[in-house]
């Protein structure tokens, strides 16, 4: 067994890899340009290329390395899932939605460039994501193809991730209880994480019970990441999360920390943790990785 100091050192490496391997792909996905309208690319390279933690193409790759896919292709869609992420992060910062200056340390987007471009670079990366994953290059078989995409769009709709915003707005307004805040998160966030494990299962076309698995572990740490995020708002430095700190509470937001406060928002996580691990109890220690992601989700300070 090893020390939870080791694990924690290869989970880094291992996070390290996917951050390397993701730029790289993207950096060949986003070439420079010389284009008249080179402005537009250069603001979805600003934000596709401006750090973060690659959680999405994490959970993509090392899902797909459970059922053995070449890595050329999850790298694809860890970069189309990263395009959809960076696309929600442009459009939240913006002044008509949170109104935030600071993103992965460096100025938001629409600071940067300016508003309209803002707007045009979130929506080019977020059809960009879409020409990826119909290109026969992420897979020759297009019944694989027609899912990923299929599964995509109802992971950033109105079932998913724009639904979730949404609720997200409303909930500056009105004051929802826990369970209404749970199924917000479980939209804007949950989704796009779940569809990111599923994607490594639709790659490797996985049976039913292993798919499921993964769709359900995602989910709750999905949820556990959403937490621990509103969490880090009040708790956390703009120099350890890149972002302004106590946003949420200014904007007035309904999260699980303004509905039952911090300590019981991280007990929270913790559980959601514990029930995401168990969900990978039938991959019999080889989805360790995952777990030790989950284990991270918890713990982080970014
Ligand atoms: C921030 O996501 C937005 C939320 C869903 C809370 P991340 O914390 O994964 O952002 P980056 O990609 O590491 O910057
Ligand atoms: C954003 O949630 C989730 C998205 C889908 C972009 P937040 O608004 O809490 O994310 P941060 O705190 O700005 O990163
Ligand atoms: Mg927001
Ligand atoms: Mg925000
Ligand atoms: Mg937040």
């Amino acid at each position: 067994m090893p020390s939870p100091r080791e694990a924690s050192a290869s989970l880094q490496s291992k996070m390290d890899d996917v951050v390397n391997a993701v730029d790289k792909t993207i950096r060949k996905l986003l070439p420079e340009t010389d284009l008249h309208e080179d402005r537009l690319y250069e603001a979805m390279r600003y934000s596709a290329l401006s750090g973060g933690k690659r959680l999405r193409p994490f959970l993509v790759i090392h899902a797909a390395n459970l059922f053995n896919v070449d890595p050329r292709r999850s790298k694809r869609v860890a970069a189309a899932i990263e395009f959809v992420h960076c696309y929600s992060l442009i459009h939240d910062d913006l002044p008509a939605m949170d109104n935030s200056d600071l993103r992965r340390g460096k100025p938001a987007t629409h600071i940067a460039f300016d508003e309209a471009t803002a707007i045009l670079a979130g929506d080019a990366l977020l059809a960009l994501a879409f020409e990826i994953l119909a290109d026969p290059e992420t897979h020759e078989d297009p019944r694989v193809r027609i899912e990923l995409v299929a599964r995509l769009a109802e992971a950033a709709g109105p079932h998913g991730l724009c639904g979730g915003q949404m609720l997200d707005l409303i909930g500056e307004v009105e004051e929802f209880d826990v369970g209404t805040i749970s199924r917000m998160q479980r939209m804007k966030t949950g989704k796009l994480m779940a569809f990111a494990c599923e994607a490594g299962a639709i790659l490797g076309k996985s049976d039913e019970p292993h798919r499921k698995a993964l769709i359900n572990y995602a989910y709750d740490l999905g949820l556990a990441f959403q937490v621990t995020d509103d969490v880090l708002d009040v708790d956390a430095d703009p120099e350890e999360t890149g972002k302004p700190a106590n946003q949420d509470e200014q904007s007035g937001k309904s999260t699980f920390v303004s509905a039952m406060g911090k300590e019981a928002a991280q007990m929270r996580a913790e559980m959601l943790v514990q029930q995401a691990c168990r969900h990978l109890n039938m991959f019999s220690g080889r989805a360790d990785t995952l777990k030790d992601l989950a284990e991270y989700v918890l713990q982080r300070r970014a």
